[in-house]
């Protein structure tokens, strides 16, 4: 019995142990050279229930820390100078050679899908992916920069990811390309969510649309209870098994 505890809280630290989040290698705005926003608007519905992924399409793809700054300034130039818009579009911007690079942020309203800036993150995996995926580097960090959300309390547990193409009409762009599409779609927290482009009834908005289907298609995770039985259980194996 006397071993059992010592044997317990080391596997206890191990199902603890980091989240992806830990593994995130994060750019701010200092760290690339952004150009202040023209304009600031806070986000107020926070924590968010969804995540939107797009591509950049146009630049292309960076698989190293100076192409990819290259890159980040390129895209806030088209959408602050040539667009107009008070900052990059995206709050994050993600690229091949595996780093994440801040937008607007966990806290500012952001210009990447009609209809979902104050309700969902907008995430850019920078370069053409209509046929080919990103590359693992570049989905990782995605992948860790979505649990980082969750982690910090931006992000509900039970979360859900589409795609910029899901989130407008239908067939309004391609974004995030085929390539990116056949990866995130076998993600757990995939929604298969489409607007349908159709006008709503008054008392729907795009959002509560997809939470009601979200929710039927993606289960709950497991969190809490789950979490709390596999302990138990856990604990009573341990018990069994030191006995
Ligand atoms: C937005 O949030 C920042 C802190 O995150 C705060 O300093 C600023 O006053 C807020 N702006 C408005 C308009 O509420
Ligand atoms: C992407 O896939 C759809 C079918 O899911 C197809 O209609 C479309 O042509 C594809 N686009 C490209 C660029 O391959
Ligand atoms: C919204 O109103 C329609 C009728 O116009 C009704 O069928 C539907 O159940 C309502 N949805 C909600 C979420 O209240």
């Amino acid at each position: 019995m006397k071993t059992i505890w010592p044997i317990y809280s080391l596997l206890l630290t191990a199902i603890n142990a980091q989240s992806l989040c830990d593994k995130a290698s994060f750019v701010d705005r200092a760290g690339w050279g952004g150009r202040e926003p023209t304009s600031i608007t806070n986000l107020t519905r926070k924590p968010f229930s969804f995540y939107v992924i797009h591509h950049s399409y146009d630049p292309p793809n960076c698989y190293d820390d100076t192409s990819c700054i290259e890159r980040v300034k390129q895209i806030q130039d088209l959408h602050q100078t040539t667009f107009g818009w008070a900052d990059v579009g995206y709050h994050f911007l993600v690229g091949e050679n595996g780093k994440v690079y801040e937008g607007r942020g966990w806290n500012r309203q952001a210009a990447h899908s009609p209809g979902w800036n104050d309700d969902a993150f907008g995430i850019c995996i920078m370069g053409d992916f209509r046929t080919a995926p990103p590359n693992e580097k570049a989905l990782n960090a995605v992948r860790s920069w979505i649990d980082c959300g969750i982690k910090h309390g931006h992000v509900k547990e039970d979360y859900y990811i589409i795609t910029h193409r899901q989130s407008q009409r239908p067939g309004y762009t391609e974004c995030p390309g085929n390539g990116t599409m056949d990866v995130v779609n076998k993600w757990p927290r995939y929604c298969s969510f489409q607007n349908p482009g159709t006008p709503l009834d008054a008392n729907e908005t795009l959002l509560s649309l997809a939470n009601n289907f979200c929710g039927k298609e993606v289960p709950s995770p497991s969190s809490a209870s789950t979490y709390f039985i596999t302990h138990v259980i856990l604990f009573f194996l341990l018990l069994i098994y030191s006995l």
